[in-house]
């Protein structure tokens, strides 16, 4: 597609060009097939118009390798359509491994960011560019959609559970960010900016304004004053299950099923404890539900999966271990 081309947006990440290659083979399919049977239907009415007043039609007969051609051909141009999306959705839908990943949380009416590191923004998210991002979100109130049209992502942001998206930003600038879920009076209100860095200005970017601590050092005070440190522990007296190394592995239930411990249950332990009971342990846990914010679920979830990459640290990410954590020794216990 020529830059410019009017009534687009810009393309400015790895998938924008395969999502415009998609949407314009599908105009031209519907475009070409429009105009085909538009066509046929002036020529067969002006070519079988009715002659004379006598005339009478001869009679069809049916035609097999019509029936076949019109049944198979339609088929195959559909299952273009079939693979071709499914191909693209499993790529939008596969997060890179390697990705940076960046908490965001939707509000009436603002959209809030948190990165790794520590840093908070609003309403402006700052990528470097060349590198994936991935996007944990969730919402505060109702439904919002987090959409920017030049990275071609969007996606709607539901409270009480986490959505995910990724992009990869090909070129430096500014790109609009706007909220696509009908949400509210200010609705309309709610946009921001997408500001894609050189790598260089991405990393001075980050170094300033780091003073609060990272994004699970949050979680891990979090953790300290909701008092999740004396049930959750790795020693004897433990009454919740050890949270270290827990991210990405299997947990076995109560039920006797398994799940991987990812966001999602993470997320779903503090504010429904007893949905998903783990294999061994009472429902002693209260709910959290209204006790923590979104902010406060997503900085508790950064915690806990900081407590499983212990054994390869990442500068500003690795927190310290639980028991060190316990505001004071056992001295009333
Ligand atoms: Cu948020 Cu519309």
């Amino acid at each position: 597609m020529k830059p410019g081309f009017p009534l687009f947006p810009e393309q400015a990440s790895t998938m924008a060009s395969r999502v415009d290659a998609l949407y314009f083979y599908l105009v031209a399919v519907s475009g070409f097939m429009s105009l085909l049977i538009a066509g046929l239907i002036i020529y067969f009415a002006i070519r079988y118009r009715r002659r004379s007043e006598s005339e009478l039609p001869r009679g069809v007969e049916g035609s097999l390798k019509l029936e076949i051609a019109w049944s198979v051909i339609p088929l195959v141009i559909s299952l273009t359509f079939f693979f071709w999306g499914a191909s693209l959705f499993f790529a939008m839908s596969r997060m890179p491994p390697e990705a940076i990943e960046v908490y965001v949380v939707g509000k009436q009416w603002m959209w809030k960011f948190q990165h790794l590191d520590g840093q908070r923004e609003i309403n402006e998210l700052h990528v470097p560019v060349g590198r994936p991002v991935k996007l944990t979100m969730a919402s505060e109130d109702v439904i919002h959609s987090f959409y920017v049209p030049a990275f071609r992502v969007k996606r709607d942001v539901l409270p009480g559970r986490y959505a995910s998206a990724w992009f990869e930003a090909t070129k430096p600038g500014r790109y609009h960010l706007f909220c696509a879920e009908y949400c509210g009076t200010r609705h309309s209100g709610m946009i921001g900016w997408v500001e894609v860095m050189e790598p260089v200005a991405y990393q001075a970017w980050l170094s300033v304004g780091t003073g609060s601590g990272s994004l699970a050092d949050a979680g891990a005070k979090l953790f300290v004053q909701h008092a999740c440190n004396t049930c959750h522990r790795a020693d004897s007296q433990a009454r919740g299950p050890n949270l270290e190394g827990l991210f990405g592995k299997p947990v076995r239930l109560q039920d006797s099923q398994t799940l991987i411990a990812d966001e999602q249950y993470i997320r779903e332990s503090i504010v429904a404890p007893n949905a998903k009971l783990v294999e061994g342990f009472q429902p002693l846990m209260p709910t959290f539900q209204g006790l923590i914010n979104e902010e406060g679920l997503l900085q508790l979830t950064a915690y806990i999966k900081s407590l499983s990459k212990t054994a390869t640290p990442s500068p500003g990410e690795a927190a310290p271990p639980i028991q060190q954590l316990s505001p004071e020794p056992e001295t009333n216990r």
